[in-house]
């Protein structure tokens, strides 16, 4: 077998808080692997650990949070145990995040121009009217009209759906081999979304690159995504191909998220998953879904479930899979 472009094996990432009196296990044994060309979607409520996930691939975790074991390897290259100087270059290079909201990762004070750029002047040492040419060359790949005007304008002067996929040309200027873009498209109105997913699938295309996508919408996952990690409360409770998963659930989370999305056409009412995922640092013992499970029992309340293969490649962690 080949080697995965990404291979991440029994990731944990703590928030340690109150002098490391509170623990949140963010981020609890998860596992998975991303090819080349391939996207990978993460789904599951607010809070469950998704953010932290992909802050750990690239290393950019908050204060308190820490990596407490597990192997992320690319190309099967350990990426845990690099420098910060090491990591730095893998973050420019290879692999390159898109935030949830791009005003946050443009910089008000410098202009299109400089900060699509700065990963080609840095990496590729490019000045004058090479750089020049790379910035329009990458402004036009994300279809922003006139890039000759366009580049000498500041974030406060585009719309939504243009910084976001300035963005996505920031993120791609250094010629990645992973993205992980972190629901990218909330800010965004429905047309907007929908053209800016055509562009990321259209980029994927042309270069191969390998996407994580972070979103709450299954939608979008059934629309974009070869493979789903359905996580809750920093566990992967289901994960396997996109299909599999949504044609046949088998934790009642993801059964229950999938029964939530709206059919087109469909005039029947969608399914509620009553109740708010669990506080992470107060978890319940046995099953983290337990109070929120219309089919809980006593060993749930109990007992944590493994997480089990049930068909060639799809896991689920519930003690009533069949
Ligand atoms: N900066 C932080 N400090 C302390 N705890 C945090 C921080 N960010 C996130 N957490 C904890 O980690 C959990 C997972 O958060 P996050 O990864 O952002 O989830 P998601 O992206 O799925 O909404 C949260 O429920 C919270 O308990
Ligand atoms: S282990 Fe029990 S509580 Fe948890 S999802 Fe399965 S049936 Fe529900
Ligand atoms: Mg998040």
């Amino acid at each position: 077998m080949t080697q995965p472009l990404l291979e991440v094996t029994d990731l944990n990432t703590h928030y340690t808080g109150f002098g490391g009196s509170r623990v949140v296990k963010a981020v609890d044994g998860v596992s998975f692997t991303l090819e080349e060309g391939k996207t990978l979607g993460l789904v599951g409520e607010s809070g469950c650990g998704k953010t932290t996930t992909c802050l750990s691939l690239v290393r950019l975790l908050a204060h308190g949070a820490e990596i407490v074991s597990g192997s992320i390897k690319l190309e099967g290259r350990e990426l845990t145990t690099l420098t910060g100087a090491e990591m730095a270059d893998v973050r420019g290079n290879e692999i390159a995040m898109i935030l949830q909201d791009p005003m946050t990762s443009l910089n008000p004070l410098f202009d299109i121009g400089d900060q699509v750029g700065e990963p080609a002047e840095r990496h590729d040492r490019l000045r004058g009217t090479a750089l020049k040419e790379r910035v329009k060359a990458l402004l036009h790949s994300v279809r922003i009209p006139s890039p000759d005007v366009r580049m000498a304008e500041y974030p406060h002067q585009m719309s939504g759906g243009m910084r976001q996929r300035i963005a996505g040309a920031i993120a791609l200027a250094g010629t990645p081999k992973v993205v992980i873009a972190d629901e990218p498209t909330t800010s965004l109105d429905v047309t907007i979304q929908a053209q800016y997913l055509d562009l990321l699938r259209k980029l994927q295309d042309e270069t191969g690159v390998g996407l994580i996508f972070v979103t709450h919408d299954l939608g979008i996952v059934a629309k974009m995504c070869d493979e789903v990690i359905v996580m809750y409360a920093g566990k992967a409770v289901e994960q396997g191909p996109v299909r599999d998963i949504f044609t046949q659930p088998a934790h009642p989370y993801a059964d229950a998220l999938i029964r939530s999305v709206p059919k087109l056409g469909s005039k029947e009412a969608l399914y509620r998953i009553d109740g708010q995922p669990p506080d992470l640092s107060d978890l319940p013992p046995g099953c983290s879904f337990a109070p929120r499970c219309a089919v809980a029992d006593e060993r749930c309340h109990a007992e944590e479930p493994p997480l089990l293969e049930i068909r060639s490649g799809h896991k689920a962690a519930c003690w009533k899979l069949d």
